[in-house]
Formats: structure tokens, sequence, C-alpha cells
């Protein structure tokens, strides 16, 4: 593609031309003060000069800081929801120049750096109407900014921040409608859904809180304090949740999508109106199309479910294999009773969430009893619980209550493991235990995911024969030296390659995935990303919505900042 590229320009110039770049900030072409003035009379709020929050420990870079407040919720999911400059994972804050030297904003002030600005973007919109998005994109679009669009800051692959870039922060569009007769623009009166409609900056804990307020149920995120964003990455990748394998995915329980795209429009987006934008957004990645304003979602009946719990530490090697081979058996068991939940296992123990939704007590414990069995010889300390709830929301609040779980420089490798691969367990079960850190097996596919159309939506069609999301990686403490890293990322890659191994050619979650995918474009969308190349390029002709490893990514190079053909 590149030498393509290069016949073409001599072609029609004779000479290389210079590739386009953005403007980033500090260049000679970054708008000036008159600029942003203008800028700032369109906005309903002051400009943002978005800074890592750990700049409150250093006084000289943000007087009016508090450090204390800080050291006391950096592991808070929404207290880092809350600050613009803040990403859940610090590395994506922090920029490494090619001669290993790290910008950053460290918490403990006395490993002795500078604080720096990284890559978190020093200036944006703190977006409060669709007005404000339409302001901030035409900026965007008129000065070749680099855009970043954030919303929580969870991005697991930086996606939300960008060295000199231009934010638009989606964070303060907190409202909720809910409709038990909603009818979809274009839709005929019959067409009519129970549904909660989101603005795009509430997360899981608002709007399971609504739900829970109109007597339903809806399916999303599920984390400590539930800061996942409800209405931005999260959809727009696939959304999974425990409750996948009964209702389907996120993206299998959109109405409607409201949003900004390239030309500032405001468009509406479902099965009637602008599908294939509906189609593209339900997979294709967040960042990408344009800026959601709002999600409707499908609500559900509340059911009474029941909790499975279950852990232990091994006692031997043998110990481990015994359990993790009889676990894997049991997995296509788990999807197919539509249950869903998230196991961690390593040779050192296993630890797993599960929950069964409206199955019976005695039906669950039959079910569970062979492995919980097995866990118990396996494992002096070995506990196995069983809990009836009487609806998913008393539930999560037993289980997610809001606390740690951020806040940690962390990298992922992931793969979609298709029902094919359980087949030879012996094999799965060797390599589920090689993994240094452990490996997390995910159990939010199969089950009604499997039983949607494939082309329904712009998913990788991948997730449809999938049977868990599995997740390896690791974390490193900030200071540590930069060779070290380097060693660590190298252990990333490998995994990488062991989990391509084990499915060659396979899918993973443009979420929850690694940096280093040699092939993203087949490895996040399949056979869809043709299709969701050219919706991108329809509406959003010049490029100004590139995320990492996103559709149309491979135009840009390696920093995003410049085009490559
Ligand atoms: C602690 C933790 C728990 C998680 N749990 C789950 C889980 O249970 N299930 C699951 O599926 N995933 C989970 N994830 C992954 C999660 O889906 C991604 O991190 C996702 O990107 C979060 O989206 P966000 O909008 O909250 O975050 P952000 O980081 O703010 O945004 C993510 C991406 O979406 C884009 N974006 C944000 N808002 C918009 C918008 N309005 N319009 C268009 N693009 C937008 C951003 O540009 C960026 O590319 C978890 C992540 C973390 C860190
Ligand atoms: C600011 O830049 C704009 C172009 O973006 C230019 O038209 C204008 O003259 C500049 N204003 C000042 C005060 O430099
Ligand atoms: C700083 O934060 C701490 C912890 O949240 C709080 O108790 C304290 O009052 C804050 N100090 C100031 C000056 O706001
Ligand atoms: C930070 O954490 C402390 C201790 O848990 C809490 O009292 C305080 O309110 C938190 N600060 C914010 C801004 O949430
Ligand atoms: C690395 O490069 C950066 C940016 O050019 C520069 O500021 C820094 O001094 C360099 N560090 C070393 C050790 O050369
Ligand atoms: C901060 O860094 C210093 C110097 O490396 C180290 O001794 C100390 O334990 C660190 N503090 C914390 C809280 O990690
Ligand atoms: C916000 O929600 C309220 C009540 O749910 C609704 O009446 C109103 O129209 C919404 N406003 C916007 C801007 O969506
Ligand atoms: C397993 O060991 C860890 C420490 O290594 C401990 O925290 C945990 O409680 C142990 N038991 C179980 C059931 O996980
Ligand atoms: C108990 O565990 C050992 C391995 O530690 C295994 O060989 C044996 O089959 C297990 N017995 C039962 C009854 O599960
Ligand atoms: C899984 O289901 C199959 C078929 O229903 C059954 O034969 C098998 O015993 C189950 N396995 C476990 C571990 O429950
Ligand atoms: C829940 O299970 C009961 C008993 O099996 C069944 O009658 C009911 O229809 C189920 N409810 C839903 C929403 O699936
Ligand atoms: C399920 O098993 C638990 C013990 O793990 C027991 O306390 C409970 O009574 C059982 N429930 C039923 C309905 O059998």
């Amino acid at each position: 593609m590149k030498t393509f590229w290069w016949i073409a320009s001599l072609a029609t110039t004779g000479v290389l031309s210079k590739p386009r770049c953005r403007c980033l900030y500090d260049d000679p072409c970054w708008p000036n003060d008159s600029d942003f003035s203008q800028l700032q009379s369109k906005l309903s709020q002051q400009l943002i000069s978005p800074v890592p929050p750990e700049s409150a420990c250093y006084p000289a870079s943000n007087p009016s800081g508090n450090c204390t407040d800080v050291e006391l919720n950096t592991s808070n999911g929404r207290w880092r929801s809350d600050q613009a400059g803040s990403m859940q994972s610090p590395n994506f804050e922090t920029f490494i120049f090619p001669n290993g030297t790290i910008e950053a904003c460290f918490l403990n002030t006395s490993l002795g750096f500078p604080c720096g600005q990284g890559i978190v973007p020093p200036i944006g919109v703190d977006a409060r109407t669709v007005e404000d998005i339409q302001a901030g994109v035409a900026f965007a679009a008129k000065h070749d900014l680099r855009l970043v669009v954030k919303n929580t800051g969870h991005d697991f692959l930086g996606r939300s921040s960008a060295r000199d870039a231009f934010m638009i922060w989606t964070h303060h569009l907190k409202n909720i409608t809910y409709n038990p007769n909603f009818v979809p623009e274009g839709a005929s009166e019959s067409e009519t859904y129970n549904a909660l409609t989101l603005q795009s900056g509430v997360q899981w804990f608002e709007a399971y809180d609504a739900a829970q307020a109109n007597g339903r149920t809806i399916v999303g995120g599920l984390t400590a304090g539930g800061s996942v964003g409800a209405a931005g990455g999260w959809i727009s990748g696939g959304g999974h949740s425990a409750f996948a394998p009964r209702h389907g995915l996120g993206v299998d329980n959109v109405v409607q999508f409201t949003m900004v795209v390239a030309s500032g429009e405001h468009l509406t987006a479902n099965t009637h109106i602008n599908s294939d934008l509906f189609w593209a957004v339900r997979g294709g990645g967040g960042g990408t199309f344009g800026i959601l304003t709002s999600v409707t979602y499908r609500t559900h009946e509340i059911t009474p479910l029941i909790s499975i719990i279950f852990s232990g530490n091994f006692s031997s090697p043998a110990a481990a294999k015994d359990v993790v081979s009889k676990f894997v058996k049991f997995c296509p068991n788990i999807s197919d009773l539509e249950w869903g939940g998230y196991t961690t296992l390593s040779n050192a123990g296993i630890s797993s969430l599960m929950v069964a939704p409206n199955a019976s007590w005695a039906d669950v414990n039959a079910t569970m009893d062979p492995l919980f069995n097995a866990l118990h010889n396996a494992s002096a300390d070995a506990i196995t619980l069983t809990t009836p709830f009487d609806g998913f929301f008393s539930w999560y609040q037993a289980i997610f209550p809001s606390g740690g779980q951020v806040g940690v420089n962390t990298e992922l490798s992931s793969r979609l493991i298709p029902r094919e691969t359980f087949a030879d367990s012996e094999h799965l079960t060797e390599v589920l235990l090689s993994f240094q850190d452990g490996i997390m097996m995910n159990h939010v596919v199969g089950g009604k995911v499997s039983r949607i159309d494939p082309d329904s939506a712009g998913l990788n069609p991948a997730w449809r024969k999938a049977l868990i999301h599995a997740i390896t990686g690791g974390t490193w403490p900030e200071g540590t030296p930069v060779e070290e890293i380097r060693t660590l990322q190298q252990r990333f890659r490998d995994e990488l390659s062991v989990l391509e191994s084990l499915v060659p050619g396979g899918g993973a979650y443009f979420n929850e995935a690694s940096l280093y995918e040699p092939n993203p474009q087949h490895t996040f969308f399949g056979d869809h990303y043709e299709r969701l190349k050219s919706i991108k390029d329809k509406y959003d002709p010049s490029g100004l919505f590139i995320v990492v490893e996103g559709v149309g990514s491979e135009r840009w190079d390696s920093s995003l900042n410049c085009m490559l053909y």
C-alpha cells in the first residue's frame, strides 16, 4: 500500500508530496488565542486544561491541587473518571520518547521525577450539550487537530488520550430517560421497546440505578463501582457482561443511537434511518465514526438469580491440572445454560464469580457439585458458595461495591476462544496454565450471543462462535525503568503469540486487547472490515476520528498523526 501511494503521488505531482500531519499543540499551526476565543464563544462551559491528576502532588505544576485526595482515591474508578486529565491506567497518561526518556507525573514524589503532561491532551471541551460537541468537532476539523474523544478514560489501549491533542470530554452528559413505549425514529407506531436512553456521559452505576428505579434491568459492564461508560467506548466495541449469554451483548441490546459526525451534523441511527451507521457503530469501535450523544437500550424484566463464587490455591501442579481440565470441560455447559461470569486461573490457584439468572438453587448446586468437589480435593483452603439474590441490583450491590480496581499501569493481550478449541481440553489446559500472571476467562459469550445473526451488526463475527473471552497481561509500578518496561512488553507480545497459536487467525475484543496486534483489521473486525471501512469513509472522509488499531488507522503512522497514503 505504501508503494502504491508513492507511485500515485509521483504520477500526480511529479515529486513526493509532504505527508499530511495533524496540527499538534505548540506547532506553528496550533490555533491562536483568537481562534480559541471564537471557539469559547460557542461553548456552554469554559474550555478546560486537563492535567494528570497526580500533578496535585507537585505544587510547582499544580498549586491548587489536593495531593491527599489523589492519594486516597487513585485506585477508585469513579474518582478517576471525574478528572478530565486522568486515565484509569496511568500508563496512558505517560509518554516514552524514542530515546527512552519517560515524561509522566508519578504519584510517588520520592521517585524524584519531574511532573510532565505526558500524553494528556492539554486543552479540551467539557461538553454539556450537543452544540458543545458540534463546536468542538468543527474546530478540530478546521484546524486539523489530533482529536481525542474521552468519556471515562477506561480504554485499555489508551484511545482516550494522545500527546498534544485536543479533547472533547463527554463525562458530564448525564441525562437519562426511561420510556416503556419507546418508538425509534422512522419506525411505525407499533414498533415499541421498553427502553432506557442514556446520554453519552452516563456510567453503568447510574444506568443500573435508573433501571432499578423503573423496575427493570439492563445489560452492562460489571466492575468495582460501575465506573465504565454506558454509552461511549464500551458499546461501540461490543460491550460484554456476565448477562450477555442470557440477553446478548451490549450491541445486541441497542435500539437507537444519536451522534455528531465529522461534518458536524447530529444524526439519529437505527434500523430505519442511517442504518449503515447503526450497523457500524455496533462493534466498529469507539472514537471512529463520530461522537455518540446518546444510546437507547432495551431493558429486561427483573428475575431472581443465583450467585456462584469459588476459589482456592492449588496444592500442587497436578492439582492445578486436575481442576483446570475439569473447568475447561465445564465451560460449554456454563454458556449453554446462559450463565456468565469471570474466572481467573493460574498454576497457583483459581478464583471465579458467576451468575445463574432465573435458575433454581437446587439445579445450580447439582451442576456445580462435580467442579466444587474437584476443587476441594485440589485445595485445602477452597471456598465454594452459591447464594440466591432476588434480582440483579442486590447482587450487583453486594458484589461490586465502589472501590479499587484501577490506577495501575496495565497492558493486555486477548483472544475470543471459539467453542471448537475446547474439544482438545488437554491442550487447552496446558496452554491456559502457561501464563506467568495467569489468565482471565470471561464467560460473557455463548448462549444468546451465539444465536444472533453475525451480520446483524458490525461486530466481529468471531464473537458469535466464541465460548470464552480470554485475557492475559500484566502490571508494573510507576518509576519502573524503561528497559524493564520494554522487557515486560516483550513478554506481552510473546503471550499474544501463544494466544494466536491457540486460535490461529482468531478474533479479539477491540476494547480489551493488545497494543501489538500484527493484523488488527482482521483480529478485531474479521470479514466485516471492508464494509466498516467504507461506512467510515462515508461519514468521516477526511479521517478526523482515528484511534489505535481502529478502522482506518492503517492509513496513519504509528503516532497516528501523519497520514501514510
Ligand atoms: C476496570 C475496567 C473494567 C472493565 N469492564 C468491562 C466490562 O465489564 N465489559 C466490557 O465490555 N468492557 C469492560 N472494560 C473495557 C471497556 O469496555 C473499555 O475500557 C471501553 O473503552 C470503555 O469505554 P469508556 O467510554 O468508558 O472509556 P473511554 O476510555 O473514555 O473511551 C474509550 C474509547 O471510546 C471512545 N469514546 C468515548 N466516548 C465516546 C463517544 N461518546 N462517542 C464515540 N466514541 C467515544 C474514546 O475515544 C475511546 O476510543 C473495562 C475496563 C476497565 C478499565
Ligand atoms: C489567528 O489565526 C487565524 C487563522 O487560524 C488568523 O486568521 C488570525 O489572523 C490569527 N490572529 C492573530 C491575532 O494572530
Ligand atoms: C483534600 O482531600 C481530602 C481527602 O479527600 C479532604 O479530606 C480535604 O478536606 C481536602 N483538602 C482541601 C483543602 O480541600
Ligand atoms: C477520596 O477518598 C476519601 C477516602 O475514601 C473520601 O473521603 C473522599 O471523599 C474522596 N474524594 C472524592 C473527591 O471523592
Ligand atoms: C530524549 O529526548 C527528549 C525529547 O527530544 C529530550 O528532551 C531528552 O533530553 C532526551 N533524553 C536523553 C537522555 O537524551
Ligand atoms: C516511593 O518511592 C520511594 C523511592 O523509590 C520508595 O522508597 C517508596 O517506598 C515509594 N513509596 C510508595 C508509597 O510506593
Ligand atoms: C433529559 O431528561 C428529561 C427527563 O428524563 C427529559 O425530559 C429531557 O428532555 C432530557 N433532556 C435532554 C437534553 O435530553
Ligand atoms: C490463596 O492464597 C492467597 C495468598 O497467596 C490468599 O490471599 C487467599 O486467601 C488464599 N485462598 C483462596 C481461597 O484464594
Ligand atoms: C484429586 O486430585 C488429584 C490430583 O491432585 C487427582 O489425581 C485425583 O483424581 C483427584 N480426585 C478426585 C476424586 O477428584
Ligand atoms: C455438561 O453437559 C453435558 C451435556 O449436557 C453433560 O453430559 C456433562 O456432564 C456436563 N458437564 C458438567 C461438568 O456438568
Ligand atoms: C424464570 O423461570 C421461571 C420458572 O422456570 C419461568 O416460569 C419464567 O418464565 C422465567 N422468567 C424469565 C423472564 O425467563
Ligand atoms: C445449595 O448448596 C448450599 C451449600 O453449598 C446449601 O447451603 C443450600 O441449602 C443448597 N441449596 C439447595 C436449594 O439445595
